[in-house]
């Protein structure tokens, strides 16, 4: 049975997965027959349908970068990947980065998106609990990512933070190499708007992210 691709996001993990399977010491030759093994397998096990293409399929450079099964990443490349994609980022047209909590809360808990089901203008959610401890009173939250809450106590609501927490949202490739929080910006899942959003979830001082 096919699956359908449902989500950018698993579809990198899913790559990312197989290739690593086939790591450890072996030869060129062995490795690139194990990559080509495992492109078929990727092709002839998912159809397209709706939005969800099988282009999902394609890693960019920096995936293929990051999810090479013989990985040794120096200094000199990871800064390399950061400044590149540092150098990608928009920045808010307005020099505004902050939005409205609230509706970054109902960002952060939406998952909503990029599925075959969903229209290709229609609104994604940014799903943030899905890795990330937010506030203290939502219990249900994954563990992937580092816990947000009180990051603007912590961090303080100061431009370089909120140019840092904009940098994350945008590509959090910019500032850790091969890190695997989704690109939400640089992947247009999120827009320019709700971007403003979720950096006020995390740093307004009203925001339930930075209650006691
Ligand atoms: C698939 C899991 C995943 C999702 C979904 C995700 N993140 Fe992350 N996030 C991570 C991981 C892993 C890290 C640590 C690596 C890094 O810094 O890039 C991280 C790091 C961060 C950091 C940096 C923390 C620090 O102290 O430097 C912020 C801020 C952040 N995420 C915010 C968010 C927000 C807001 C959302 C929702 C729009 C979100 N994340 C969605 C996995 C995720």
């Amino acid at each position: 049975m096919k699956m359908t691709i449902r989500n950018s996001a698993l579809m990198a993990v899913t790559v990312a997965a197989l290739g690593g399977c086939a790591g450890g010491n072996m030869g060129t030759a062995q490795q690139a027959a194990y990559d080509r093994d495992t492109a078929d397998v990727m092709a002839r096990s998912f159809r397209a349908q709706g939005i969800a293409t099988l282009d999902r399929l394609q890693q960019d450079p920096l995936m293929a970068t990051c999810s090479a099964p013989d990985r040794h990443l120096g200094d000199e490349q990871a800064e390399q990947i950061q400044a590149a994609a540092m150098a990608g980022i928009k920045w808010p047209s307005d020099g505004n980065f902050l939005g409205d909590w609230k509706e970054g809360e109902k960002l952060a808990q939406s998952g909503k998106g990029l599925t075959w089901k969903d229209k290709a203008d229609g609104a994604n959610g940014g799903n943030c609990y899905n890795c990330h401890r937010i506030s203290k009173t939502e219990i249900s939250y994954g563990t992937i990512g580092p816990s947000l809450y009180q990051y603007g106590k912590l961090h303080g609501n100061t431009e370089k933070t909120q140019k840092y927490v904009w940098a994350k949202i945008w590509n959090p490739n910019a500032t850790m190499a091969c890190s695997n929080m989704p690109r939400f910006g640089h992947s247009g899942i999120l827009d320019e708007k709700q971007i403003r959003h979720i950096v006020a979830l995390l740093l307004d001082p009203k925001s339930p992210v930075n209650a006691e």
